[in-house]
């Protein structure tokens, strides 16, 4: 398995449009990009610095996996984001390598199709990005 390139470093948030201001203010040239992921229950803020990214993730309900994890250790850094080629067959390989999957298929993220693997086997939140081909 190659994984490339450090897509994103995500943050976790509790006030999102706070949090786009300040890092705004501390990136000035990062372009900013807000959607909402209905399915893992968050809104979040992508700025984009070359070629990469930083996420800013805002829970938007009380059962998101997010807000328990701010809940439990505040707010701060979430998990990082490598980008795969395949995300199918990276998931079947480091499953045998023996790392920890949470999901055992890809989900839809926000540009693409995801995956994350636990930090139990990999000391932090692990997500695997395949983007999305655009013709
Ligand atoms: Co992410």
């Amino acid at each position: 398995v190659t994984l490339g390139r450090i897509d994103h470093t995500a943050i976790a948030v509790s006030d999102l449009d706070a949090a786009v201001a300040r890092y705004a203010a501390l990136l000035p040239d990062a372009a900013i990009e807000r959607t909402a992921v209905a399915d893992q229950q968050v809104e979040v803020a992508f700025l984009r610095l070359g070629d990469t990214a930083l996420e800013l993730v805002k829970p938007t309900s009380p059962d998101s996996s997010v807000a328990r994890f701010i809940a439990r250790r505040g707010e701060g850094l979430h998990h990082i984001a490598f980008e795969v080629d395949d995300i199918r067959e990276a998931l079947l390989r480091l499953g045998d390598m023996g790392f920890e999957l949470i999901d055992r298929e890809p989900r839809a993220g926000a540009h693409g199709l995801v995956a994350f693997l636990h930090p139990r086997s990999t000391g932090i939140l692990v997500e695997l990005v395949q983007h999305a081909v655009t013709y």
